[in-house]
């Protein structure tokens, strides 16, 4: 599918002859896949003869959504997990053994630093943090002999900081490590990793990829001799595959992901520049306002800016649970990616594990409120967030 266009790939890619005629992907809600005799059985094991052997391994609907998110993501291969945190996680625990280090920007998601930083830390793996990712020089002192990655979330949920992916690339290969970089916000369908010179992509796909809030997912693109690996290594032992129903609501998903995430960005700018303008929001970080730091850089490496953004309110962080507290439409969760918008007080939910040192050199206040923009009439989208903030007047 190399020569298509992205939305021929979203709807036709990674489809194998295994399925049977169908506008749908079958859901193969089964966990095991009778042989025709043990001599086929003993082959599909030994890896000789394609095939299904167990669940946990592989799935003939998750087959499906893999191979298409390889083909969006730009890489050979791709195993789906089942949360973006098992994905990280699957993949970190790969690729470190004791002793080992790992090299990250602080701008990440909440549990994606609990991981780096007290989860491996248990495991005898240590996290080299960059506190100033926008340095390039930064990331050079946080590399050891012993570093095995460098990892980086751009854009970074909630700040929306943005990596200089070719530069932080070319950092890796110069230290003969891979780049890994978290694509779960701008989503393929706005930015390409892989073209950018990134070896490995993760995701979390319960967010844009899903698009609707009902299904966990995650998925790791890359070379298919680390995708090999990883099946017939820590997923037969950790175990945490992608149930074949959540397989194919992401597949659906992914049918119109280009629309949605076109729609995504142009209800987020209108909603950015609306806050911009408001007297009581101090700042909005959203990379597609010409006053953010990284509007240019933005425009080199993304087709868009997604729609992610936060503001810090003018106040208190009472006040910003209050502006919270006072929404009529939009909707107060802990999640961000759907066609809903949803808005989130990160201090205290997604990242309150990082403690208040840690997120003040992240740059979370706890006057921060997180918004993900979502598909509803703009004017509807602003109004309501305009109505919560005349709250605190
Ligand atoms: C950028 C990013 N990566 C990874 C994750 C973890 O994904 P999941 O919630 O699917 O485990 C999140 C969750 O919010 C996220 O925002």
């Amino acid at each position: 599918m190399k020569k298509h266009g992205f939305d021929t790939k979203a709807l036709h890619g990674g489809q194998s002859d295994f399925q049977p005629d169908s506008m749908s992907v079958p859901i193969y809600q089964s966990v095991a896949y009778p042989y025709s005799d043990a001599k086929e059985a003993a082959a599909i094991f030994r890896a000789e003869k394609p095939g299904y052997t167990y669940g946990r391994w592989s799935n003939p609907t998750v087959e499906v959504f893999e191979n298409r998110m390889a083909v969006l993501e730009n890489t050979e291969a791709a195993i789906a997990t089942s949360s973006g945190m098992a994905a990280i996680f699957m993949l970190a625990h790969h690729l470190l053994d004791q002793g080992d280090e790992l090299t990250a920007s602080n701008r990440v998601y909440g549990g994606t630093f609990a991981l780096f930083d007290a989860g491996f830390k248990r495991m005898g793996a240590k996290v080299n943090w960059v506190t100033t990712p926008e340095s390039l020089d930064a990331w050079s002192e946080a590399i050891t002999p012993k570093t095995k990655f460098l990892f980086v979330e751009s854009p970074s949920n909630p700040g929306l900081f943005i990596a200089d992916i070719p530069a932080l690339a070319a950092l890796a290969k110069e230290n003969n490590v891979p780049l890994i970089a978290d694509n779960t916000i701008c989503t393929p369908a706005l930015q390409s990793p892989v073209d950018l010179g990134a070896d490995i992509v993760v995701h979390s796909t319960t967010k844009y990829i899903c698009g609707n809030a009902s299904s966990m997912g995650g998925i790791i693109c890359g070379s298919k001799e680390l995708i090999d690996a990883l099946r017939l290594g820590p997923m037969r032992y950790l175990g945490p595959s992608q149930a074949p129903f959540n397989a194919w609501l992401n597949l659906i998903g992914i049918e119109h992901l280009s629309l949605r995430m076109a729609r995504h960005c142009e209800n987020a700018i209108s909603l950015a520049n609306f806050l911009e303008s408001h007297p009581l929001v101090e700042s909005v970080n959203y990379p597609g306002l010409e006053s953010n730091p990284y509007f240019d850089l933005g425009r080199k490496q993304m087709k868009g800016c997604s729609s992610l953004l936060s503001f810090v309110i003018n106040g208190t962080s009472d006040d910003a649970v209050t502006v919270i507290d006072s929404l009529e439409l939009l909707v107060h969760a802990t999640h961000l990616g759907t066609c809903k918008t949803i808005v989130t007080h990160p201090a205290s939910t997604t990242h309150s594990a990082m403690g208040p040192e840690e997120m003040a050199k992240a740059g979370i206040p706890p006057t921060l409120i997180r918004v993900s923009v979502g598909l509803e009439d703009p004017a509807d989208i602003i109004g309501d967030i305009e109505q919560a903030l005349e709250r605190i007047t």
